[in-house]
């Protein structure tokens, strides 16, 4: 039988904080693969400069050089205009994100997290275009008539290749079927507030825009209108979003690990990696709407910190390989690699505490013996016991773990890890001493491709 358990843990009103589980990266709580406390203390006076560097580089609001971790405050005065944006989207019950990367992961993984259980809802569903798939774009056109869907494309560069093209075979779409200046009415564009292919066609076809701002870069954009407009469109409460994350961000105001989560986990990430050889940075939720959150948080990891140390001398690569992962399902696929093979892993686990929506088991009495662990258990308390078993062998293994709990599967709670994470991975870059914001090879790999559909020919 469905049961909705709680009736009020979307939107604010469930503000707990995230529990933020580290006992288990050190040497205390998982034996000689983790890191010493001692080491930590031997740290603090680079974890006090860096913190500097991050308070210093986040003064001047959406200006600062790390304006990604000001959104919190920087971004509520830009929310009546995303608020009227999105009213009008949501007279088309199908909306087309087009964007990829940092345009689309960030929105993808709220979307998924927080309408999981949003059976009832009249708002629109939204659709993320994000890999240039022909057969995907296909069923969209093909399941959807013109008049029911509206467009928001999202470039901070104005002119990535494949949110160009999808939308430019959407606009044809809509103008052919609706005629241009109907079609207009169908699209919204975020991008650059200047430059840029995107900023050109809307100023040229007056179509309604929204600025990202030129600070924050496509990984660390999910609360600024990239992610802000479609989320918004589809009834996700914004601002319990950006409280999450101001949240966070006052838990954060520490040069102390032991007073500030994201110093903690971006030292012991560090440390884990250039003392303990961990080179796999695994991130496993035990909630299945939180899928896509590993998602995020993949490439947040690997675009900001897979770099070259120019510094060092010792090391030539800085950070650690961000992996999926998801429970159940992947302890009956990976679980056999990871505690029979090497000891080069850092786990993360997602769990929840308070489940909206859950099933009790109806357990026959004639197969009661079958299971009787069973009797009176709800799904969520399956989930929770595999979870707990699978951490235990993890940690009895000897891969350092933590676990992040959600309070409930909130816009707060969202925020809070949004926040978090973007914060934890600037940390970890200024430790590294690279630059956590720039992405030269993603760049490298957007020029070459352009090149070969120039006719460029490559061996
Ligand atoms: O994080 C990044 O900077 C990238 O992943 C970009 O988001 C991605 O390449 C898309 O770029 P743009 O938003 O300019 O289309």
């Amino acid at each position: 039988m469905s049961h909705r358990q709680h009736t009020s843990t979307h939107g604010a009103s469930v503000q707990q904080p995230v529990q933020v589980d580290t006992a288990r990266l050190y040497r205390n709580g998982v034996g000689s693969e983790g890191i010493d406390a001692h080491a930590l203390e031997t740290l603090a006076p680079e974890l006090a400069r860096i913190h500097r560097t991050v308070i210093e580089n986040t003064r001047g609001g959406l200006d600062a050089e790390f304006a990604c971790l000001n959104l919190h405050s920087g971004m509520p005065e830009s929310l009546p205009a995303i608020d009227a944006m999105a009213q009008a989207l949501r007279r088309f019950p199908e909306v087309a994100v087009i964007g990829i990367g940092g345009s689309s992961l960030g929105a993808k993984a709220v979307y998924q997290a927080l309408t999981a259980g949003a059976f009832d809802s009249d708002r629109p569903s939204l659709h993320f275009l994000e890999n240039i798939d022909p057969y995907h774009l296909e069923a969209l056109l093909r399941r959807h008539r013109p008049e029911s869907v509206g467009v928001i494309c999202i470039s901070k560069s104005g002119g990535t290749i494949e949110t160009a093209v999808q939308y430019l075979i959407l606009r044809d779409w809509l103008e052919k079927n609706l005629g241009k200046q109907k079609a207009r009415e169908h699209q919204w564009i975020i991008t650059d507030p200047a430059h840029g292919w995107l900023r050109d066609l809307a100023t040229r076809e007056s179509l309604p825009a929204l600025p990202v701002p030129p600070k924050v870069g496509g990984r660390y954009s999910v609360l600024t209108a990239v992610g802000l407009l479609p989320l918004a469109a589809a009834g996700i409460d914004i601002r319990a979003l950006l409280a999450g994350a101001a949240a966070n961000a006052a838990r954060c105001a520490s040069d102390d690990p032991r007073a500030n989560p994201a110093l903690e986990m971006a030292a012991l990430f560090y440390l884990l990696d250039m003392k303990k050889n961990k080179r796999l940075s695994i991130m496993m939720p035990y909630v299945g709407p939180l899928q896509s959150f590993g998602d995020w948080y993949s490439q947040l990891w690997a675009e900001s910190l897979g770099k070259h140390m120019e510094a060092q001398t010792d090391r030539r690569h800085a950070g650690t390989q961000p992996v999926r992962a998801m429970g159940t399902v992947d302890q009956h696929s990976q679980l056999q690699m990871y505690l029979e093979s090497r000891l080069d892993k850092i786990f993360s686990f997602l769990a929840l505490d308070a489940w909206e929506y859950d099933q009790s088991i109806a357990l026959p009495a004639e197969d009661h013996r079958y299971f009787p662990y069973l009797a009176d258990k709800r799904m969520s308390d399956v989930v929770e016991a595999e979870f707990q078993a699978t951490r235990q062998v993890i940690t009895d293994t000897g891969h350092p773990n933590m676990t992040l709990r959600l309070p409930a599967l909130n816009a707060h709670a969202l925020g809070q890890l949004i926040d978090l994470y973007q914060r934890t991975t600037v940390y970890t870059g200024l430790l590294y001493g690279i630059n956590p914001l720039d992405q030269p090879a993603v760049e490298k790999g957007k020029k070459l491709a352009i090149q070969h559909l120039s006719g460029g020919v490559f061996t």
